[in-house]
């Protein structure tokens, strides 16, 4: 193995399991030889954008180090940089050649750069006149390639592809995934979308929407369990157009059936899933949440809008109405499920009637929280010819009216709680307000004061008091 580091020989050995007594002196003293002979090649890595990209990164991680790289922090120790990059909106693209022509003067030091993800796919090789120093772009439906491309990247090739697997019927699966948090992970089941919403790039970033056999999501899944994770997080651009592509004979699973799976894994305690889309959300799943308790009672169903005019403009393929039937499925689930939601303004032709449809949507759900965005025109999608912008100061009119009404439902929402025992996920400390970090089920942070003699251990599961509230959060006790 010509290419292979220290990293990449220790887990090639961890996977296999078949490590003898007396043949790690051996190994050991190889290594020893190797890591004297041989400079080790290292890569510093920055993802932008959704948990999507955060996972990709993961699995990213994993093949470098197979392939011999060793992860550093910063781009000054770095041979390889890498960004993995984000186009959903202009403001995340801006901030990825920011970043590189920051990183320009590197290039004398001799470090080479590679972007990958969206805007890698979307913008192809124009990156390499806008950036020179960039010699490797790759799409995400080309991972799979890596390996190849790192060889010819390492062989002084100065502009390295992946940009042509937007059709492939292939994930990116790999038995080298490097999770950071070792309680909680991420395990894609879906990639890609078909939807072609009127104003997302996605679809022409991430190509054709393409499933995991259930099979490998939940073999990953025992696999995590093993190792001690507790939460999962089922990941996809529209997990609930999931479509078993083989399985044994009548054992294909639905998306319900496959989270059903996933939720009775021993050792699974959470299982979490993003993100829906309103069209395919069937109400097997809210019976899925019904029958398997480790089935967060958490729910995003991003709407977009509350108008039924802009919705059919974005191409959405449901109604208002149709996005409440499931809304109201939501709220006759026997536990009281948290709902939230992904809402875009100023889409073009957005009047304020539309608008006023939006508000009163919220009020009507009465989410949990809501993540607001500014259109933002994208290249390629239907919507760029639309006519009718609107003008950047009304959306961020519309914007800060909207955040304004969602804070105040979330006020009143937080303050339910007030009183109740909850059980949370401890995620940390904030050691200057000395109060811990907890994650309840319905996915809300609850910090909260524990006595001076328990200290609570970090992804446990504990029982808190809720005992104040506010907009984003909620402060509690520990129950002892
Ligand atoms: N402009 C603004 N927001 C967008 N989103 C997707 N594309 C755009 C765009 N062109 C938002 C949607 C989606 C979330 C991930 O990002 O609300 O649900
Ligand atoms: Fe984009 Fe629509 Fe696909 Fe979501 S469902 S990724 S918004 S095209």
């Amino acid at each position: 193995m010509p290419n292979q580091g220290i990293n990449a020989r220790l887990h090639a050995f961890n996977s296999t399991d078949d490590c003898p007594a007396q043949t790690s002196i051996a190994y050991t003293e190889s290594i020893y030889i190797y890591m004297s002979a041989v400079p080790q090649k290292t890569f510093y890595l920055e993802t932008f954008g959704c948990q999507m990209n955060v996972h990709d990164s993961e699995k990213v991680i994993g093949t470098l180090v197979r392939e011999g790289y060793r992860q550093v922090q910063t781009v000054e120790e770095a041979g390889l940089v890498l960004y993995n990059t984000c186009s959903i909106r202009d403001k995340a693209e801006q901030k990825v050649f920011n970043r590189l022509s920051d990183y320009k003067k590197y290039q004398k030091q001799g470090k080479k750069f590679a972007v990958l993800g969206c805007v890698a796919q979307q913008e192809g090789e124009k990156i390499f006149e806008r950036a020179p120093y960039v010699s490797m772009v790759c799409g995400s439906a080309s991972y799979k390639n890596l390996p190849q491309m790192l060889v010819q990247i390492e062989a002084g090739d100065q502009r390295v592809t992946g940009l042509d697997d937007r059709e492939t019927e292939d994930c990116f699966e790999t038995d080298f995934t490097s999770r950071t948090n070792p309680h909680r992970g991420y395990i894609t089941i879906i990639e890609g979308c078909d939807k072609f919403c009127a104003y997302c790039v996605v679809p022409f970033t991430r190509g054709k929407e393409r499933s995991r056999t259930s099979d490998s999501v939940l073999a990953e899944a025992r696999q995590m369990a093993d190792l001690g994770y507790t939460e999962i997080q089922l990941l996809g651009q529209n997990v609930n157009s999931y479509k078993d592509p083989a399985g044994k004979p009548g054992g294909k699973k639905t998306f319900a059936e496959l989270l059903a799976a996933v939720g009775e894994v021993p050792g699974i305690k959470r299982v979490r899933f993003t993100t829906s889309h309103p069209r395919d959300f069937g109400r097997d799943i809210i019976d899925a949440i019904d029958a398997v308790p480790t089935l967060c009672d958490h729910i995003h169903l991003p709407v977009q809008c509350g108008s039924d005019r802009v919705l059919s403009a974005m191409q959405r393929l449901y109604t208002r109405e149709q996005y409440l039937e499931r809304i109201a499925w939501m709220k006759c689930a026997k536990r009281q499920i948290s709902i939230t939601s992904d809402i875009i303004v100023g889409f073009p032709g957005e009047t304020d009637e539309d608008f006023t449809e939006t508000l009163s949507l919220l009020d009507e759900v009465g989410y949990d929280a809501v993540f607001t965005f500014k259109y933002s025109p994208r290249p390629n999608t239907p919507s760029l010819g639309l006519d009718d912008a609107i003008p950047d100061q009304e959306k961020s009119r519309r914007l800060e009216i909207l955040m304004s009404r969602q804070k105040d439902i979330q006020i009143a929402r937080y303050k339910r709680y007030i009183g109740e025992i909850l059980e949370v996920m401890v995620e940390g400390k904030n050691e200057a307000r000395k109060q811990w970090i907890g994650r309840t089920s319905h996915n809300k942070t609850l910090n909260f004061t524990a006595p001076d003699r328990s200290i609570p251990q970090v992804g446990s599961y504990l029982k808190v008091r809720a005992t104040q509230s506010f907009p984003n959060s909620l402060l509690g006790e520990l129950v002892i």
